[in-house]
């Protein structure tokens, strides 16, 4: 399995296991099941509604020695409605609070987007702050403290776009070590990739398999399936895998992390096994070719008419 390095030399195995949309009542045991069979990245957010059942594993698996807490990298990340200063460490005290853990390996701003403190998920206008009201490096700010303070041992961000990177970087002599962003064969992300390496900011792929799952109210009608993909579909044939493991398989090759979510013991197992054989010049040739700037996620739900974000991607 690669492992992503981070300055102070701490290493974080490419392969998580996703909890975003992973139901309440199948977390804990989905988590179990991957510390058992050998995860060691736990991808988490307080947003998912489910800290609390992922805790129950965390508590379970730690208190009975089968893995060791230091062995394992969990990541969270900071909800929207806590970017002002005085509330980003109640907000990861209260994540740690959940997850039954001392600290993060890994604390994410989970978007450049701020609404106000009373608001779970937006649905208007009214619901947001704007950056000139919060600005990012405020967030940030707090966020550098909780580090300084051992709350978490490193900072990030997600879903930044590279002049909104840019624009954090101007403002603080902590660059992001991470960069959490949609990333697969319909969405390879070349140049953002290129600009983190470049800046020695990690970068972690989410929605590697399409997150079919999602609610219906996010999906387009017409959005294409990775998992069906003919080129795909050939390729884990031609491996004896499945298509989830080549999609892994293509961003661990990379050099990116990747989190793919399951709650299916078989599927979370042959997850993690996507690390043990090597995509072929010849498919990662045809990979690169199905690019075609696809968002899952598109960020729509946060742009709305009278609120101050337009185009959260730049692109
Ligand atoms: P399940 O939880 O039943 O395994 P993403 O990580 O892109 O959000 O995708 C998650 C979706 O992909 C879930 O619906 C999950 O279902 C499914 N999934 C996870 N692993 C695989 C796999 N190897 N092959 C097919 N589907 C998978």
């Amino acid at each position: 399995m690669k492992k992503l390095k981070f300055t102070n030399g701490d290493q974080m195995d490419a392969i998580g296991l996703g909890t975003w949309k992973s139901e309440k009542g199948a977390v804990t045991k989905a988590v179990k099941i991957a510390l058992e069979n050998g995860y060691r990245h736990i991808d988490c957010a307080s947003t998912y509604g489910n800290e609390a059942e992922v805790g129950e594993a965390f508590k379970e698996v730690f208190e009975g020695n089968t893995v060791k807490r230091d062995d394992v990298w969990v990541t969270s990340k900071l909800w929207n409605n806590a970017h002002k200063k005085e509330d980003v460490i109640p907000a990861l005290k209260n994540t740690l609070n959940d997850l039954n853990l001392e600290y993060l390996d890994l604390y994410l701003m989970h978007w450049p987007v701020a609404i106000k403190p009373e608001v779970g998920f937006p649905e208007k206008a009214e619901d947001f702050l704007s950056l000139d009201e919060v600005p990012l490096i405020e967030t940030w700010n707090e966020m550098v403290k909780a580090k300084e303070q051992g709350l978490v041992k490193h900072i990030g961000v997600s879903n930044f776009s590279i002049p909104k990177l840019k624009g954090l970087m101007e403002e603080t002599d902590h660059t992001p070590e991470m960069n959490q962003v949609e990333l697969h064969p319909y969405l390879q992300q070349n140049e953002l990739l290129e600009f983190c390496s470049r800046n020695q900011i990690n970068v972690t792929a989410y929605s590697p398999l399409g997150s079919g799952d999602r609610p219906d109210r996010m999906k387009a009608a017409d959005e294409p399936s990775l998992l069906e993909n003919p080129v795909i579909q050939r390729i884990a044939k031609k491996h004896g895998a499945n298509e989830g493991q080549i999609l892994i398989k293509w961003s661990e090759q990379r050099g990116t992390g990747v989190i793919p979510k399951s709650t299916n013991k078989e599927r979370i197992i042959g997850n993690l096994a996507s690390a043990g054989f090597q995509l072929d010049e010849d498919d990662l040739k045809e990979i690169a070719e199905l690019d075609e700037h696809f968002r899952y996620v598109t960020g729509k739900f946060f742009e709305m008419e009278g609120n101050s974000y337009e185009n959260i991607y730049d692109d």
